[in-house]
């Protein structure tokens, strides 16, 4: 067996390290074959995470960098071909909904190449976002699907997928946290910056419908406020920051700082008294550690932490962080059950199927 893994951002990294780990476990004597888009290429947002979750280093860069959807998608798919004509894979294993995502997924399937999608069947219902396009073409043309959480198989019955492409196994981003408890729990990033572990907010942005517009700014004022009454540690997403030249984040307790290595960004989210977020990676995270997170979006793929309790789905609305510090308040602090397989074992199971 031949299997090739495509990653080329930062969460990309984060879900495929432990299926790349089982498999290589598993089937030692198959071609495991990395290639590495690109995407993302700034040390802090790739190097570092490779690093830090022991992925070894790709056999193949394809460096094609930042731009537009289409400049991206299509200098994706034109330096991955050769590399999958060369190559032969028997299966090509993408994550996520990035634009590394899609080109992957349709380069292999042009070329009559199986794949597998991981974190397959979410859905914002939200044509807007770039993600869900990325995702409903990976959808519809991998052969196998792995589904995190039991709201993709509706999903993608409702787009009339055949049952047996399905695989329900759990949520490999989960598998990344468990692996790393030790470190993270050892790690303490909030005495590093100077905040007291349970009575901070930790913010990232980095969405276009929020980071690239005037709710940039208001969002800026609404924390700078909001940090009178808790501290705020804003790790910054390059996309944010450049948007950022222009605003005036100026703010005694609003500390915006450069991304963080993983390790350290999981013990300040273990840490944190709540977290403000439009990531989704993140609404899991927290939901698995049981930390309060408001959602700063209109709608999410990910309505199971909204289940779990853990996460608030605020709106695109730079005004509602103003409510947090009350909703905190006012919360139940009962603990949450993390959702149906988000054990630490879903890329086991991965490997399982693929093995068997
Ligand atoms: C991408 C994904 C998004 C995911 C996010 C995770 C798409 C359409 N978007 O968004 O779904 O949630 O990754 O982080 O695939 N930049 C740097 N250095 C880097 C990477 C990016 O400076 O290493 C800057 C560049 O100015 C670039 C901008 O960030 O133009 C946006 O990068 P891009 O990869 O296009 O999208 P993200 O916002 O990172």
């Amino acid at each position: 067996m031949r299997f090739l893994y495509v990653v080329g951002t930062r969460p990309n990294f984060v879900k495929t390290a432990p299926v790349i780990g089982a498999l290589r476990e598993r089937l030692p004597e198959a071609r495991h074959t990395i290639v590495h888009t690109g995407q993302h290429y700034d040390r802090l947002m790739s190097e570092v995470f490779l690093e830090e979750l022991g992925v070894p280093a790709p056999d193949f860069m394809l460096e094609v960098g930042s731009g537009t959807h289409a400049a991206q998608t299509a200098r994706t798919m034109e330096r991955l071909e050769p590399v999958l004509a060369d190559e032969r894979p028997d299966l090509v294993i993408v994550p996520g909904d990035v634009n590394s995502t899609l080109a992957a997924a349709l380069t292999a399937v042009k070329m009559g190449i199986e794949v597998a999608h991981l974190e397959s069947g979410l859905r914002s219902f939200d044509m807007t976002m770039p993600e869900e396009v990325n995702r409903i073409v990976a959808d519809r043309f991998a052969r196998l699907l792995f589904l995190h959480s039991e709201e993709a198989i509706e999903n993608l019955r409702r787009e009339g997928i055949p049952e047996e492409r399905m695989h329900f196994v759990g949520n490999t981003m989960i598998d990344t946290l468990v692996a790393l408890e030790g470190r993270f729990r050892a790690a303490g990033a909030a005495a590093r910056l100077g905040v007291e572990p349970g009575s901070y907010l930790l913010v990232t942005l980095h969405r276009p419908a929020l980071v690239d517009g005037p709710l940039l700014p208001a969002t800026i004022s609404r924390l700078a406020a909001l940090a009178d009454e808790m501290p705020v540690v804003f790790p910054v997403h390059p996309r944010t920051r450049k948007m950022l030249e222009e605003v005036e984040a100026d703010h005694p307790g609003l500390s915006l700082v450069e991304p963080l290595g993983y390790v350290d960004f999981l013990s300040l989210l273990a840490d944190a008294g709540a977290v403000l977020t439009d990531s989704g990676g993140i609404q899991e995270e927290t939901t698995y550690l049981g930390v309060p997170c408001f959602t700063l979006r209109d709608n999410t793929e990910r309505p199971v932490t909204v289940r779990a309790g853990t996460n608030t789905l605020l709106g695109l609305d730079p005004a509602a962080i103003a409510g947090i510090p009350a909703a905190l308040a006012e919360r139940d602090a009962a603990p949450s059950e993390p959702p149906p397989l988000w054990d630490g074992r879903a890329s086991q199971r991965i490997a399982d199927l693929l093995a068997g």
